[in-house]
C-alpha cells in the first residue's frame, strides 16, 4: 500500500523486527547470567549462622580433622553436621562464658539442635552421595575449597549441573590418592614434586580405591620408578588379641610408578579405582533417578 505508507516504512518495519529480536536475545542472555550469578547461586556468600563458627580456628588453629565433626562423610551420602555434644566436648571447659557461645549452651540445656543454615543445598530432584566421591579420590577441597582458611563457611562452587558435569566429563584431572582426601593443600604432581603410586592385589571385597598406595617420598630411594619390598602385615594381624601368635609379616613386591603430571596420575587412578567411562557418568539417570 504505497499510497498510505511511505517508502521507508518498510525499512522501519524490518528494523523494528530486528530490534525486537535483539531485545529478546539480550533478555535471554541476561536471564542466563542471572541464573549463574552469585545472587542466585549464593556462591561465596556467608550465611548468617546462629553461631559464628570458624573452620579456620577449629581446623587450621586447633588441628581438628574434618571427620571429628563430619563423622559420616566416608560412609554415607551425607557428611552430616555435628550435634551440640561434639562442641561441648571442649566448650564445657573452654570459653564457658563467651556470649558468642550462648546458642551452643542453650541448645545443650534444652536439647534442641542449633538451627544451622545450610550453605550447600542441592534441589531434591538431584541425587548426590559423599561416600562414592570421597572413596574414589575426590578431595573435600576440590568441591568445597580451602575450608581450613574460612573464618565463616561459604560455597566455593556453584553446585550447578554444569559444574558437576565438568568433572564427570573428565574426572582424571581431579583424582588424588584416597589417603589425601582431607589434605586441604594437596598439590597435583609436577616435575618438581612427583607422586609414586602402586596398585596391590587386595583380598576380594576390599574397595578398589583402597588397593592403591601412593606416596610423595621416593619409595625406592633412587630416582625414577622402582620396585620395593614393602613389609605388609597379613590381614587381621593388627587386631589379633594380645598373646596370640601373629603370623610373620610377608614381604610384598610393590611396583611403584612415578608421576609428574596430574593427567598421568589421573589416568592411572581412573583404571585402578575402576571409575566408569565419562559417557556413563554423564547420563541423566546417574544424578536424576
Ligand atoms: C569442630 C567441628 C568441625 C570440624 C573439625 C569441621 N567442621 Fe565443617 N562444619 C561444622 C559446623 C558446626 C558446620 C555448620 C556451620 C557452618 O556452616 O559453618 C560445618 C559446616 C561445613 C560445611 C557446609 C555445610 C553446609 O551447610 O552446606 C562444609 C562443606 C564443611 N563444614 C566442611 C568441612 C571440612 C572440609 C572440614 C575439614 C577440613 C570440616 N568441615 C571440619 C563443624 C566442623
Ligand atoms: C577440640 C576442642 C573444640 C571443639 C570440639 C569445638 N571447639 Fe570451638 N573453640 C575451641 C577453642 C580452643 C576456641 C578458642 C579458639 C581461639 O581463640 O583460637 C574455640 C572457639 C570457638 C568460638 C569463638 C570464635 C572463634 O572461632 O574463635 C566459637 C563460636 C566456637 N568455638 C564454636 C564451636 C562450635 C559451634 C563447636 C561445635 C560444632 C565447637 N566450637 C567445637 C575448641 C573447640
Ligand atoms: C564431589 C564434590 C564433593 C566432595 C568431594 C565433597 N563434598 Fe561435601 N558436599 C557436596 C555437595 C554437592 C553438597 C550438598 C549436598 C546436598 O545438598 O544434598 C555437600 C554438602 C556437604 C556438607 C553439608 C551436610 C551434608 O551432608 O549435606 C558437609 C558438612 C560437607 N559437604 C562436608 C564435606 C567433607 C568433610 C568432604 C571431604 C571428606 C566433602 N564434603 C567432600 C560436594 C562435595
Ligand atoms: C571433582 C569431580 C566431581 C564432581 C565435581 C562431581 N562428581 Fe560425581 N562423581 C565423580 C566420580 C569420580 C565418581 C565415581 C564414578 C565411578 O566410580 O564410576 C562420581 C560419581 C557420582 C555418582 C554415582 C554414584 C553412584 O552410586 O552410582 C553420582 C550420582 C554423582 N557423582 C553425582 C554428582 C553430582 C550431583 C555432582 C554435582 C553436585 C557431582 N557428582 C560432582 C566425580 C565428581
Ligand atoms: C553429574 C550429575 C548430573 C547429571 C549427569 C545430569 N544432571 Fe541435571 N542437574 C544436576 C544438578 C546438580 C542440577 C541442579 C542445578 C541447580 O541447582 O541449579 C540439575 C538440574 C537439572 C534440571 C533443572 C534445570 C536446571 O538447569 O537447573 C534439568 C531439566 C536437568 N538437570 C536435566 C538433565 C538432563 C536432561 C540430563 C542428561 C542429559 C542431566 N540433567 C544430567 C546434575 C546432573
Amino acid at each position: 500500500m504505497p499510497q498510505i505508507f511511505e517508502r521507508n516504512s518498510n525499512a522501519l518495519a524490518r528494523m523494528s523486527l530486528v530490534l525486537t529480536g535483539l531485545i529478546v536475545i539480550a533478555l535471554g542472555v541476561m536471564l542466563d547470567q542471572l541464573q549463574r550469578s552469585p545472587w542466585v547461586t549464593r556462591q561465596g556468600q556467608r550465611a548468617d549462622q546462629p553461631v559464628p563458627f570458624s573452620h579456620k580456628h577449629h581446623v587450621q588453629g586447633l588441628g581438628l580433622q574434618c571427620q571429628y565433626c563430619h563423622t559420616t562423610v566416608e560412609k554415607s551420602s551425607y557428611a552430616g553436621i555435628p550435634p551440640t555434644r561434639t562442641c561441648m566436648n571442649c566448650h564445657a571447659q573452654i570459653w564457658t562464658n563467651a556470649a558468642l557461645l550462648e546458642p551452643v549452651r542453650n541448645s545443650w540445656y534444652t536439647g534442641e539442635s542449633i538451627p544451622w543454615i545450610r550453605v550447600h543445598d542441592l534441589p531434591d530432584f538431584v541425587y548426590f552421595n559423599h561416600e562414592i566421591h570421597v572413596n574414589k579420590g575426590i578431595g573435600c577441597e576440590t568441591c568445597h575449597g580451602r575450608v581450613d582458611e574460612m573464618p565463616l563457611m561459604y560455597k566455593q562452587n556453584t553446585l550447578q549441573m554444569e559444574w558437576c558435569l565438568d568433572c564427570h566429563r573428565n574426572p582424571a584431572k581431579n583424582l588424588r590418592p584416597t589417603s589425601r582426601i582431607y589434605d586441604m593443600a594437596w598439590r597435583s604432581p609436577a616435575p618438581d614434586h612427583p607422586v609414586w603410586c602402586a596398585a596391590t592385589a587386595a583380598p576380594s571385597g576390599t574397595p578398589t580405591a583402597q588397593t592403591v598406595d601412593c606416596t610423595t617420598k621416593n619409595p625406592s630411594g633412587s630416582a625414577g620408578s622402582g620396585e620395593m619390598a614393602l613389609l605388609q602385615s597379613p590381614p587381621g594381624a593388627a587386631n589379633a588379641p594380645a598373646g596370640d601368635v601373629v603370623p610373620a609379616a610377608v614381604p610384598v613386591a610393590l611396583n611403584y610408578q612415578k608421576f609428574t603430571s596430574q593427567m598421568d596420575l589421573g589416568h592411572f587412578l581412573l583404571d585402578h579405582y575402576k571409575i566408569r567411562n565419562s559417557r556413563d557418568l554423564m547420563s541423566c539417570e546417574v544424578c536424576h533417578r
